[in-house]
Formats: structure tokens, C-alpha cells, sequence
């Protein structure tokens, strides 16, 4: 295999998540208002989600990675780039769509469990916080489309481009809210 072919596959397994990497950022630029637990608290007496998973965030993040796939998926075929190609206009909404609800429940799931485990809204929970979409996303994916998924991340070089996205997740994650807490965004930089 070519180096150009590692890079290319290494490019491609980024270049298909980026609904799923959209959809938090943009939970965070379009969030606000009423918290989707309705402010009900869990058994344990702490708040079942907390104030920082919104129905508008929710509903925001996953309407904006679904677009952003749907540019990528166009630019793509645009350029003629079959490496780069999301396949057709219906697969690429409901590969999209998986991969950015996908994101947003990932990230739903990992605030029920920092509440659970006693983390207030915004306390680090290392590992969680930089995988939870991430999850999220690949089961949304392996369970409604799972043909998309190994196409793209497991066979030929697709497995280059899933190794790619393991490692890039934690480090983008990173920059992110760095960039959102410097923006005001975000109340800390994780
Ligand atoms: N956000 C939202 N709805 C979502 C996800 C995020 O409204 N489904 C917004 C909230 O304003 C939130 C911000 O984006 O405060 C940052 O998201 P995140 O880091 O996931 O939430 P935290 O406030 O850190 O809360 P948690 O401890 O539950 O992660
Ligand atoms: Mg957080």
C-alpha cells in the first residue's frame, strides 16, 4: 500500500464522521432553554440529565451535522473523489442522521452516567467526555446501517480510517472546546 493510500484512507475515515463531530459543537451553539429531563432528578436525588442536555441543542446538533454530511457527501461527488463518496442522496441522510442523532444520544447517555456517578453539569469525566458521542455514533450506525459502516470502516482500508478517528476523537474533542470556551460558549475548556 501506497502512502498516498494510507493518508487518503486516513483522511476518508475523518471525512465520514464529520456529522457525528459537527453535532456536539453545534448542540453547543444552539442550546438553551428547557433541559429535556424537565429538571426531574433520578432516585440517587440528582438531576437525571442536568441542565446542559436541551431538546434545542439536541434538535440544533443533530439538524447540523445531517447538513454538514450532506455538503460533504456533495462535494465529494462534485469532485469526483470515489475514496470520499457517501453513496446516494438517501443513503447519505440516513447515514448522516445516524451518525449525528447517534452522537447526540452518545452524548445524552454519558450525562446520565456522570449524574449517576455524582459528576455535577461540566465536572471532567476523563474517557467519557471524549468518547461518549463517539460511541454513540459507531452503534447508531452498526445497528441502522450496518453495510455503510463496514464499507467505509472495515474493509480494504477502512480499518486505517476507524484507527484514525479513535486517536483524532479525544484530540479534536480537545481543541473544540477550547475554541468554545474561549469563544464563551462553553463554561469550561473540556
Ligand atoms: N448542549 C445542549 N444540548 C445537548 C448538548 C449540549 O443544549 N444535547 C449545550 C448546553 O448548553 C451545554 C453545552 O452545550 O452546557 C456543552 O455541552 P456538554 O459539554 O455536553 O454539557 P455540559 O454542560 O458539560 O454538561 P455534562 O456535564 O452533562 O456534560
Ligand atoms: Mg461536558
Amino acid at each position: 500500500m501506497l502512502l498516498s493510500d494510507i493518508l487518503m484512507a486516513a483522511f476518508a475515515g475523518f471525512w465520514f464522521f464529520l456529522a457525528a463531530y459537527a453535532a456536539n459543537p453545534c448542540a453547543v451553539l444552539f442550546g438553551g432553554g428547557r433541559p429535556m429531563d424537565g429538571g426531574r432528578t433520578h432516585k440517587d436525588g440528582r438531576r437525571l440529565l442536568g441542565d446542559g442536555k436541551t431538546w434545542k441543542g439536541t434538535v440544533g446538533g443533530t439538524i447540523c451535522g445531517i447538513v454538514l454530511g450532506l455538503l460533504a457527501a456533495g462535494a465529494a461527488d462534485l469532485a469526483g473523489v470515489v475514496e470520499l463518496s457517501y453513496g446516494t442522496l438517501l443513503q447519505v441522510l440516513w447515514a448522516c442522521f445516524l451518525l449525528a442523532f447517534g452522537s447526540m444520544c452518545g452524548d445524552i447517555t454519558g450525562s446520565y452516567v456522570k449524574r449517576r456517578l455524582g459528576r455535577k453539569r461540566g465536572a471532567r469525566t476523563p474517557i467519557l467526555d471524549q468518547y461518549d458521542f463517539f460511541i454513540g455514533s459507531i452503534l447508531f450506525l452498526l445497528v441502522g446501517y450496518s453495510s455503510w459502516f463496514t464499507e467505509r470502516y472495515w474493509d480494504g482500508p477502512g480499518k486505517i480510517g476507524l484507527l484514525t478517528i479513535l486517536i483524532l476523537t479525544p484530540i479534536l474533542h480537545r481543541v473544540v472546546n477550547i475554541i468554545g470556551h474561549k469563544m464563551g460558549k462553553k463554561d469550561v475548556p473540556w
